[in-house]
């Protein structure tokens, strides 16, 4: 199972992908240098999608961007890759989120077919605290 879950490259791209550019806008705790009473706020989607950090195509959902020249997963360093924090508010669940959403997206993709019901339609966002579909 972890060998197979291993060879998901590309998949483990496609979802750190969306995780970039879908993040959602969350507010931090006071984490010993702020004020009482005061808070810090991340906007992490705004981060994911910096061109500053990830060059002028930024907007563009594009795994490869992730992708090393072996086809292999490249890892980003956490303050560039912030979707799970780092340092001491670092996601404790980090490793079993993305083994979980491996595990599903495998399953789903390899049983399902998956297309737009109208596809005329243009699609949008929801801005909400996650990133919904509209
Ligand atoms: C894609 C899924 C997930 C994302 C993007 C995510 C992201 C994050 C982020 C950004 C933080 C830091 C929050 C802060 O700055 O205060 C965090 C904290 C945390 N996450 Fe996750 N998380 C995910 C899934 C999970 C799962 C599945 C678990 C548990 C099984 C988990 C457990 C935790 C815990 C315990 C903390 C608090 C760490 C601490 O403050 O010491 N997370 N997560």
């Amino acid at each position: 199972m972890e060998e197979s879950l291993e060879k998901l490259q590309y998949l483990h791209a496609a979802l750190s992908e969306i995780l970039r550019i879908g993040s959602p806008l969350l507010v931090r705790h006071p984490v010993g240098w702020v004020q009482r009473g005061q808070g810090d706020l991340v906007v992490y989607i705004a981060m994911g999608r910096m061109e500053s950090f990830w060059g002028d195509d930024a907007q563009v959902f594009r795994p490869e961007r992730l992708i090393d020249e072996e086809g292999m997963y490249r890892h980003e360093s956490p303050f560039k890759f912030t979707a799970f924090q780092t340092g001491q508010r670092i996601c404790m669940g980090k490793q079993f989120a993305r083994k979980q959403m491996k595990i599903f997206a495998a399953v789903l993709l390899r049983y399902f077919r998956f297309e737009l019901s109208e596809k005329s339609k243009e699609i949008n966002y929801r801005t909400m605290i996650t990133l919904h579909i509209n």
